[in-house]
């Protein structure tokens, strides 16, 4: 069944309040609800009221405290129909539903991971715990109150503010949780279990005083303390930038071992994966310190974006999402660096939007129709989502941008908004024309930017021509002309920007050129010289740049741009164009696919004690082998990508062991473990550099050194990686492995890392490990954090292996998706997703993986998780 944007319409009754006693048992949950209704105006007399379920068995029906005969009403697992609701008057419905929450495998609704009681109900989970109006623009204050066995359950939580608790004899107590905001039911959450906790007073800036505390499984509170401090690190930069404060007495975060996602906003009580809440400099890498920071960040900043106002229907999912992760991503660039920030941020943009947008699951940043709305919380909806919000703000400049903000707070609070709502606010705010911009939400795929310059030295004039394009996509959306703000410099052989007014062309704000149509061309003159043009600075748009730039001017940028994102950009694209090139030519002239000038620029950076170490180890970061296959976009063989990614590497390393050598004893490591980001930054060059020391050498020896003295995480798993991937038949690194086993089995999300290593070791033959793998005595098909680190990275992350051209990685998978979506249909679905850039390889694994999906769609009882990715994916 297709739900449509063009079909919204109000519902017939409107919810006033909720109130709830959910009394906990060994297997079982019984859920009382009692709801205060009334028929919205306008509405037909006769119209029944009709209730959301899932998978729900009703135990008691009333209306206004009158058992309902069985001829009133109809239910079925999936829905409640009333026949006769009251026709003006208020009414109460009291709904009595039983569930079992250790049989809850989905972990939507109400479920039992490692005896902690739990909820998850965005997108449509509530609707698992009771029957509802289970849609974002039903809002209504809630009180609900816990019971449980005391033993079982010391700690009893629900969103709002605690009112009351008490002991109910039989060892039995109760808790009764108030929260006076309205909101949707997908924000609702339970906790309940056996769980630690650490709290700190926060006073807001307005001077009111919360409670925060973060819970964690028994034993385990003593490594919430970087989350805590994170929470307080966001609380304050919200007031700061935004000027939002927090608004009640408590704010709970719990961490959980088997959660669908990587947490959950719900109001007042965040529920987190436990893997980004729970570190120590032992057990965790300096790129989960700083995964924790974000996603606790995240979840904080959406009580203003999603919860305070959040969206009428699920096809505005990117007016809270979008907007959260841009507002985490300004968080994260102000606490840490912010030009690295943007580079990490541009990658994961086109590691995993771009292939979506340009590939059979591509879709509008605003669909307009879905089947199962849990497969479109995806990298579209929400980074470039946030690409658009940032591309809103460099339009606006930071004052505009925020006078917009204010005003969307004002006018929308305790709404349910649309985008059309979000961006009114900014052209009343500002009086710019946004109707260029809001063409960004509606239409599918990657638009192409196209740059062409001509500079006469005789008249000492530079023209350029931009050019906007977009393929109409799988999508079948328009392909309109959308608002592109290019961020740009004309860089002088002095390296400074030079004064770019244009005396022919577009709008140009300061150093931004504003392109709405479909060409435009701009002069520049008076220059003094022929600059060099440094374009789509800090990547301001989320586009596919065609700019034929000659090799030797982008060597210059790479040394001279003030603009430290675009020295990046330019590098790393001058490196991807040279595989390009090289697998297009077969990947024959493996010696180097890399010119001598563009290794001599990367070690050039990589060396260079005026940038940052965190900058200088992206410099060394190559193009990774899906990214190049992206960029070869069709005919892709895996293998010659590995090639010749491969000999880039070996390239890079056996022109750069000097460099490699110094940097590796400058960054050692010498003080104890800080996780801040410049600590952080020595620790990635360090690394890098003995990356590229180990394939110049060919030797394990400095990574096996690393492995047994390394202090933290993030040493200990570079070197183990190393060893692993480089070395997969060396005693040494069978050895370190099971090392790696023996101190860490008690952790399960260290035993995640050494999971995923293992599925990742590049080559054919890793298929036949994770065979073995998921046969392991610590390999479970109930987590999803296991499943996604054996046959999640597997398939993301193995190019050799998944795409084996016999076709066995595709099928063995296809089996893992089929036992998997009997438990779990939105992880399946998930890991589905893998298959979506079948097209774009060569012939026999086209072939092959086409004839697996077409396979796999034939299967009996498949979800409609799973369904729609395969069917989307081979339309
Ligand atoms: N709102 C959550 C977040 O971004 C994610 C919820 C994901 N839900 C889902 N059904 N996949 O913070
Ligand atoms: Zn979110």
């Amino acid at each position: 069944q297709t739900i449509r944007l063009e079909d919204y319409r109000p519902t017939d009754f409107i919810l006033h309040c909720v109130d709830m006693t959910v009394r906990l048992f060994e297997g079982r949950a019984e859920i009382d609800t009692r709801l205060v209704l009334e028929r919205r105006e306008g509405v037909a007399e006769d119209a029944p009221l009709v209730l959301d379920g899932d998978e729900l068995t009703l135990t008691g029906l009333a209306l206004d405290g009158a058992v309902l005969e069985a001829d009133a009403y109809t239910a079925t697992p999936d829905r409640l129909t009333i026949r006769q609701a009251p026709a003006r008057d208020r009414f109460l419905l009291d709904i009595a539903t039983r569930t079992v929450p250790e049989e809850n495998t989905k972990l939507m609704g109400l479920y039992r991971s490692n005896g902690i009681w739990c909820t998850q109900c965005e997108a449509e989970g509530f609707r698992r715990i009771t029957y509802f109006l289970d849609r974002p623009d039903v809002l209504a204050p809630y009180r609900v109150r816990i019971e449980a066995d005391r033993t079982a359950a010391p700690v009893l939580l629900s969103n709002g503010n605690p009112t009351e608790s008490g002991d109910l004899g039989d060892g039995r107590h109760y808790a009764v949780w108030d929260d006076p905001f309205n909101k949707p039911a997908y924000l609702f959450a339970l906790v309940a279990g056996d769980l630690d906790s650490i709290r700190e007073p926060f006073t807001t800036a307005s001077g009111k005083p919360v409670e925060l505390a973060v819970y964690t499984e028994k034993g385990r509170a003593g490594q919430a303390g970087y989350a805590m401090d994170a929470l307080k690190r966001s609380m304050v930069w919200d007031e700061r930038r935004f000027g939002r404060e927090y608004d009640l007495d408590v704010f709970n975060i719990v961490a959980i071992a088997d959660f669908n996602m990587g947490a959950m906003e719900n109001k007042g009580l965040n529920v987190f994966n436990h893997k980004y809440v729970l570190l120590d400099p032992q057990t965790a890498t300096d790129a989960d310190y700083a995964g924790v920071e974000t996603v606790i960040a995240h979840e904080y900043f959406h009580n203003w974006t999603g919860n305070r106002i959040t969206c009428r229907d699920w096809f505005q999912l990117c007016l809270k999402e979008g907007l959260t992760v841009y507002r985490d991503q300004e968080f994260s660039a102000d606490e840490r660096s912010a030009t690295v920030q943007r580079i990490g941020a541009v990658r994961r943009l086109k590691a995993h939007q771009f292939p979506e947008d340009q590939g059979p699951l591509q879709h509008p940043v605003r669909p307009t129709e879905y089947k199962e709305i849990n497969n479109f919380y995806t990298a579209t909806i929400y980074d470039k989502g946030a690409e658009i919000v940032r591309m809103l703000a460099t339009i606006l400049g930071e004052d505009g941008f925020r006078k917009g903000m204010d005003l969307y707070f004002e006018r929308h609070d305790g709404d349910a908004a649309t985008i059309e709502d979000y961006l009114a606010c900014f052209e009343a705010a500002t009086g710019v024309d946004l109707s260029h911009l809001a063409v960004w939400y509606n239409q599918a795929g990657t638009p192409t930017l196209s740059v062409h310059e001509d500079y006469d030295a005789g008249t000492d004039r530079l023209t350029v021509t931009l050019r906007q394009s977009l393929e109409p996509g799988a999508a079948g959306t328009r392909t309109d002309p959308v608002h592109i703000p290019i961020r740009f410099g004309l860089v002088g052989s002095n390296g400074q920007d030079k004064d770019a007014v244009p005396t022919q062309g577009p709008d140009v704000e300061g150093d931004v050129i504003h392109l709405t149509e479909a060409e435009t061309t701009l002069v520049f003159e008076n220059l003094g010289e022929r600059p060099y043009l440094s374009i789509l600075r800090d990547f301001s748009a989320p586009v596919n740049l065609d700019f034929a730039q000659s090799e030797a001017d982008r060597l210059a940028l790479a040394r001279l741009d003030p603009n430290l994102f675009n020295r990046w950009s330019v590098l790393n694209d001058l490196i991807g164009e040279a595989m390009v090139r090289a697998c297009r030519a077969g990947g024959k002239e493996t010696a180097s696919p890399l010119p001598a000038e563009i290794v001599d620029a990367v070690l050039a950076t990589a060396a260079d004690p005026a940038l940052e170490p965190a900058f200088r180890a992206q410099a060394l970061a190559l193009p990774a082998e899906p990214d190049v296959a992206r960029m070869l976009g069709r005919d892709v063989d895996p293998q010659i990508v590995h090639d010749v990614v491969d000999a880039a590497r070996r390239a890079i390393s056996t022109a750069g062991v000097q460099v490699f050598e110094r940097l590796a004893a400058e960054m050692a490591t010498v003080q104890a473990f800080s996780p801040d980001a410049e600590s952080a930054g020595r620790r990635a060059l360090a690394n890098a550099a003995l990356a590229y020391l180990t394939a110049a050498t060919n030797d394990p020896a400095a990574a096996e050194a690393q492995y047994a003295s390394a202090s933290n995480m993030t040493d200990r798993l570079a070197a183990l990686g190393i060893l692993v991937h480089r070395f997969p038949d060396a005693p040494a690194s069978q050895a370190a492995l099971d090392d790696f086993y023996r101190r860490f089995e008690t952790d399960e999300l260290v035993l995640d890392k050494w999971f995923a290593l293992q599925a990742t070791v590049p080559r054919p033959a890793t298929l036949e490990t994770v065979i073995a793998l998921t046969g392991h005595a610590r390999f479970s098909m109930r987590n999803p954090n296991r499943v996604r680190a054996v046959i999640g990275t597997f398939a993301a992350g193995n190019q050799l292996a998944f795409h084996r051209p016999d076709g066995a990685g595709y099928r063995w998978v296809a089996e893992r998706l089929v036992e998997l979506d009997r438990l779990n249909p939105q992880i399946a679905a998930r890991i589905a997703t893998t298959f979506r850039s079948w097209r774009s390889f060569e012939p026999t694994r086209r072939g092959q993986a086409e004839a697996t999906l077409r396979q796999l769609l034939e299967t009996e009882h498949l979800s409609t998780d799973l369904g729609d990715i395969l069917g989307r994916s081979l339309k």
